[in-house]
Protein backbone atom coordinates (compact mmCIF):
# COMPACT_ATOMS: atom_id res chain seq x y z
CA UNK A 1 0.00 0.00 0.00
CA UNK A 2 2.31 2.46 1.23
CA UNK A 3 5.08 1.53 -2.06
CA UNK A 4 1.89 1.94 -4.47
CA UNK A 5 1.10 5.49 -2.65
CA UNK A 6 4.67 6.74 -3.03
CA UNK A 7 5.03 5.45 -6.69
CA UNK A 8 1.57 6.63 -7.92
CA UNK A 9 0.48 9.61 -5.69
CA UNK A 10 -0.15 11.75 -8.68
CA UNK A 11 -2.66 9.99 -9.99
CA UNK A 12 -4.31 9.25 -6.60
CA UNK A 13 -4.29 12.89 -5.42
CA UNK A 14 -7.54 14.76 -6.92
CA UNK A 15 -10.55 16.80 -5.48
CA UNK A 16 -12.57 14.24 -4.11
CA UNK A 17 -9.72 12.98 -1.82
CA UNK A 18 -8.64 16.63 -0.74
CA UNK A 19 -8.70 17.18 3.24
CA UNK A 20 -7.15 20.23 3.54
CA UNK A 21 -4.30 23.25 2.78
CA UNK A 22 -2.34 24.68 5.12
CA UNK A 23 0.50 27.22 4.18
CA UNK A 24 3.19 24.75 2.39
CA UNK A 25 1.26 21.76 2.16
CA UNK A 26 -1.72 20.77 0.66
CA UNK A 27 -3.10 17.40 1.85
CA UNK A 28 -4.83 14.10 0.33
CA UNK A 29 -6.40 11.08 1.88
CA UNK A 30 -5.80 7.87 0.58
CA UNK A 31 -6.98 4.79 2.88
CA UNK A 32 -5.46 5.64 6.17
CA UNK A 33 -2.66 7.53 4.97
CA UNK A 34 -2.26 11.18 4.01
CA UNK A 35 -0.23 12.65 1.41
CA UNK A 36 1.04 15.92 2.24
CA UNK A 37 2.04 17.83 -1.57
CA UNK A 38 4.76 20.38 -1.07
CA UNK A 39 3.14 23.62 -2.57
CA UNK A 40 6.27 25.50 -1.43
CA UNK A 41 10.46 24.30 -0.23
CA UNK A 42 9.14 25.55 3.25
CA UNK A 43 6.51 22.61 3.06
CA UNK A 44 9.38 20.13 2.08
CA UNK A 45 11.87 21.41 4.97
CA UNK A 46 8.66 20.85 7.59
CA UNK A 47 8.36 17.56 6.26
CA UNK A 48 12.18 16.45 6.28
CA UNK A 49 11.79 17.83 9.93
CA UNK A 50 8.52 15.76 10.97
CA UNK A 51 10.23 12.76 10.35
CA UNK A 52 13.01 13.78 12.19
CA UNK A 53 11.52 14.70 14.84
CA UNK A 54 8.96 11.45 15.03
CA UNK A 55 11.68 8.81 14.28
CA UNK A 56 13.82 10.53 17.81
CA UNK A 57 10.66 10.90 19.66
CA UNK A 58 9.99 7.21 18.77
CA UNK A 59 12.81 5.57 19.78
CA UNK A 60 12.78 7.49 23.10
CA UNK A 61 8.96 5.87 23.41
CA UNK A 62 7.30 9.66 23.47
CA UNK A 63 5.61 9.40 19.76
CA UNK A 64 2.03 8.40 21.50
CA UNK A 65 0.54 11.77 19.99
CA UNK A 66 2.70 12.89 17.10
CA UNK A 67 1.49 11.45 13.86
CA UNK A 68 2.88 8.67 12.33
CA UNK A 69 5.21 9.74 9.21
CA UNK A 70 6.05 7.00 7.06
CA UNK A 71 7.90 8.81 4.31
CA UNK A 72 9.58 12.09 3.25
CA UNK A 73 10.89 13.59 -0.50
CA UNK A 74 11.01 16.67 -2.56
CA UNK A 75 7.99 16.23 -3.51
CA UNK A 76 5.53 14.95 -0.62
CA UNK A 77 5.57 13.33 3.40
CA UNK A 78 3.25 10.16 3.96
CA UNK A 79 1.25 10.15 7.55
CA UNK A 80 -1.16 8.46 8.72
CA UNK A 81 -5.00 9.91 8.59
CA UNK A 82 -6.35 11.42 11.48
CA UNK A 83 -9.82 12.74 11.69
CA UNK A 84 -10.06 16.17 12.31
CA UNK A 85 -11.12 18.42 14.82
CA UNK A 86 -14.41 20.69 14.73
CA UNK A 87 -13.56 23.95 14.57
CA UNK A 88 -15.73 26.43 16.82
CA UNK A 89 -17.52 28.98 14.70
CA UNK A 90 -15.08 28.04 12.00
CA UNK A 91 -12.05 28.96 13.67
CA UNK A 92 -9.58 26.95 15.15
CA UNK A 93 -8.98 27.20 19.37
CA UNK A 94 -6.07 26.83 21.83
CA UNK A 95 -6.05 23.08 23.43
CA UNK A 96 -6.68 24.00 27.02
CA UNK A 97 -4.95 21.04 29.43
CA UNK A 98 -8.21 21.61 31.25
CA UNK A 99 -11.14 22.77 29.35
CA UNK A 100 -9.97 19.65 26.97
CA UNK A 101 -9.14 17.31 29.43
CA UNK A 102 -11.40 14.13 28.01
CA UNK A 103 -9.14 14.70 24.43
CA UNK A 104 -5.78 14.95 26.12
CA UNK A 105 -3.40 12.17 25.37
CA UNK A 106 -0.63 10.71 28.47
CA UNK A 107 2.06 12.63 28.96
CA UNK A 108 0.77 15.24 27.09
CA UNK A 109 2.47 18.39 29.17
CA UNK A 110 5.73 16.52 29.70
CA UNK A 111 5.73 15.68 25.60
CA UNK A 112 4.89 19.06 24.41
CA UNK A 113 7.70 20.42 26.45
CA UNK A 114 10.31 18.59 25.08
CA UNK A 115 8.37 19.54 21.55
CA UNK A 116 9.31 22.84 22.69
CA UNK A 117 12.46 23.15 24.34
CA UNK A 118 14.58 20.27 22.24
CA UNK A 119 13.17 20.67 19.08
CA UNK A 120 12.21 24.16 19.16
CA UNK A 121 8.43 23.27 17.67
CA UNK A 122 6.42 26.09 16.84
CA UNK A 123 2.63 26.82 17.29
CA UNK A 124 1.84 23.74 19.81
CA UNK A 125 -1.32 24.84 21.10
CA UNK A 126 -3.25 25.26 18.16
CA UNK A 127 -6.49 22.57 17.42
CA UNK A 128 -5.80 22.97 13.63
CA UNK A 129 -2.85 21.87 14.43
CA UNK A 130 -4.44 18.20 15.58
CA UNK A 131 -6.34 15.49 14.72
CA UNK A 132 -8.15 12.86 16.63
CA UNK A 133 -6.92 8.84 17.11
CA UNK A 134 -9.39 6.17 17.26
CA UNK A 135 -9.98 7.18 21.12
CA UNK A 136 -10.56 10.31 20.18
CA UNK A 137 -7.32 12.02 22.06
CA UNK A 138 -5.57 14.77 20.09
CA UNK A 139 -2.83 13.82 17.79
CA UNK A 140 0.05 16.55 16.50
CA UNK A 141 -0.31 16.52 12.67
CA UNK A 142 1.56 19.68 12.23
CA UNK A 143 5.05 19.57 13.67
CA UNK A 144 7.76 20.54 11.17
CA UNK A 145 7.67 24.30 11.66
CA UNK A 146 10.20 25.17 14.08
CA UNK A 147 10.34 28.54 15.81
CA UNK A 148 13.44 29.46 13.42
CA UNK A 149 12.09 28.62 10.29
CA UNK A 150 9.11 30.65 11.34
CA UNK A 151 10.48 33.94 12.11
CA UNK A 152 13.34 33.59 9.38
CA UNK A 153 11.74 32.05 6.88
CA UNK A 154 8.09 31.79 6.81
CA UNK A 155 7.02 35.79 8.46
CA UNK A 156 9.33 37.34 5.43
CA UNK A 157 7.59 35.41 2.69
CA UNK A 158 4.03 36.16 4.14
CA UNK A 159 4.63 39.75 4.70
CA UNK A 160 5.97 39.59 1.15
CA UNK A 161 2.58 37.97 -0.03
CA UNK A 162 4.28 34.62 -1.32
CA UNK A 163 2.70 32.96 1.57
CA UNK A 164 -0.77 32.90 3.12
CA UNK A 165 -1.22 34.34 6.26
CA UNK A 166 -4.81 33.13 7.87
CA UNK A 167 -7.31 36.00 8.47
CA UNK A 168 -10.45 35.18 9.85
CA UNK A 169 -13.36 37.36 7.96
CA UNK A 170 -16.99 36.38 5.68
CA UNK A 171 -16.04 35.47 2.37
CA UNK A 172 -17.83 37.67 0.04
CA UNK A 173 -19.03 35.04 -1.91
CA UNK A 174 -20.51 32.09 0.40
CA UNK A 175 -20.94 35.17 3.05
CA UNK A 176 -19.55 32.04 5.98
CA UNK A 177 -17.90 33.39 8.49
CA UNK A 178 -14.06 31.54 8.35
CA UNK A 179 -10.52 31.19 8.05
CA UNK A 180 -9.58 33.20 4.72
CA UNK A 181 -6.30 32.98 3.22
CA UNK A 182 -4.24 36.08 2.29
CA UNK A 183 -1.48 37.15 0.19
CA UNK A 184 -0.10 40.18 1.76
CA UNK A 185 -0.79 43.74 3.18
CA UNK A 186 -2.46 44.56 -0.09
CA UNK A 187 -4.35 41.45 -0.54
CA UNK A 188 -8.60 42.48 -0.58
CA UNK A 189 -9.82 39.15 -1.81
CA UNK A 190 -12.02 37.90 0.67
CA UNK A 191 -12.36 34.89 -0.67
CA UNK A 192 -12.19 31.43 1.38
CA UNK A 193 -10.68 28.74 -0.25
CA UNK A 194 -14.18 26.56 -1.05
CA UNK A 195 -15.15 29.19 -2.59
CA UNK A 196 -12.25 29.06 -5.45
CA UNK A 197 -8.76 31.30 -3.50
CA UNK A 198 -5.93 29.33 -3.66
N1 LIG B 1 -2.18 13.40 9.22
C1 LIG B 1 -3.27 14.08 8.83
N2 LIG B 1 -4.51 13.52 8.91
C2 LIG B 1 -5.61 14.21 8.50
N3 LIG B 1 -5.59 15.48 8.02
C3 LIG B 1 -4.39 16.08 7.92
C4 LIG B 1 -3.17 15.43 8.31
N4 LIG B 1 -2.15 16.30 8.10
C5 LIG B 1 -2.70 17.42 7.61
N5 LIG B 1 -4.05 17.32 7.49
C6 LIG B 1 -4.99 18.37 6.98
O1 LIG B 1 -4.33 19.19 6.05
C7 LIG B 1 -4.23 20.54 6.50
C8 LIG B 1 -2.88 21.12 6.11
O2 LIG B 1 -1.81 20.35 6.65
P1 LIG B 1 -0.65 21.02 7.48
O3 LIG B 1 -1.23 21.86 8.57
O4 LIG B 1 0.30 19.97 7.90
O5 LIG B 1 0.00 21.94 6.35
P2 LIG B 1 0.91 23.22 6.52
O6 LIG B 1 1.07 23.84 5.18
O7 LIG B 1 2.11 22.83 7.28
O8 LIG B 1 0.03 24.17 7.43
P3 LIG B 1 0.37 25.50 8.20
O9 LIG B 1 -0.05 26.63 7.32
O10 LIG B 1 -0.51 25.35 9.40
O11 LIG B 1 1.82 25.46 8.52
C9 LIG B 1 -4.45 20.45 8.01
O12 LIG B 1 -4.97 21.64 8.53
C10 LIG B 1 -5.45 19.30 8.10
O13 LIG B 1 -6.76 19.73 7.79
MG1 LIG C 1 -1.27 23.47 9.85
ZN1 LIG D 1 -16.55 31.02 0.62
Amino acid sequence: MLADIIENWKIYCDESNFVGIGSTRKVHRIADYVVKIHVHPIGYKQSKRELEVYNVMMQKGLANFLAQTYYVDESISVQKYYQPIEMIENQSFEIDMKKNLSIIPKRYEEVLDLLDKDFDCFDLKDSSNYGLDEKGKIILIDYGMSKDLYKNQWVPLAEAGILPQIEYDLCINCGVKKELRMYGDNDDEKRCYECGKG
